[in-house]
């Protein structure tokens, strides 16, 4: 049994975890593809609850987003997961199941969204309503954020893999009850 939730009352502890090891990223309807993210946002956008996801194109979880229009963010437990986080965040859906590799399981979505990853605390099942690429803008950024994660993949030679940002609808906001 999950518990539905404002989401106001949740993102208090998930804001703390980005920089404690990261949460989960959730894309692919038929593929259940978790990928690490340290980057996120909670808050208000056109008077709804809105969660903001900022994704490198090179990860095949964009292609995901692109194809689906949906991602779920499952927040672990404080310390919790940590192995998997890792895991998750250093291979790509392209080439092996993750689920499969960290022996990981989905809870069913509770609002027509991507399944939430099961040992997780709270989950946000969005839909996206907007998108923005920095493609293009990466002149915008202040030079030491560009110079510090751009930089690398510029001089590589490609456009610096710069970030799309997905604004997406909270569809529902839930807790795993404690086991
Ligand atoms: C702590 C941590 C945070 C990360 N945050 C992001 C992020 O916010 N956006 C992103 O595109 N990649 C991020 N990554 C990198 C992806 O998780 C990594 O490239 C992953 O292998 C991509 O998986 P995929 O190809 O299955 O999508 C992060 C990695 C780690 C370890």
């Amino acid at each position: 049994m999950t518990s539905i939730l404002a989401y106001e009352e949740l993102i208090g502890s998930c804001a703390l975890q980005l920089s404690k090891g990261g949460v989960f990223l959730m894309t692919g309807l038929a593929e259940k593809n978790p990928m690490t993210i340290g980057w996120c946002q909670w808050g208000r956008i056109w008077n709804i609850p809105i969660c903001t996801v900022l994704v490198r194109p090179s990860r095949h979880s964009h292609r995901l987003i692109e194809r689906d229009g949906l991602f779920t963010v499952s927040v672990p437990g404080e310390g919790a997961m940590k192995k998997e986080l890792g895991y998750c965040g250093t291979h790509s859906g392209r080439d092996v199941n993750k689920l499969i590799e960290c022996n990981l399981a989905t809870i069913p979505a509770q609002a027509g969204g991507i399944d939430a990853l099961l040992g997780c605390s709270i989950h946000f099942e969005c839909r996206v309503l907007f998108k923005l690429e920095m493609a293009g803008n990466l002149p915008l950024l202040a030079g030491e954020q560009r110079a510090q994660f751009y930089t690398v993949e510029e001089q590589a030679g490609g456009d610096g893999d710069p970030h799309t940002v997905y604004y997406g609808r909270i569809l529902a906001a839930y807790k795993e009850p404690e086991a």
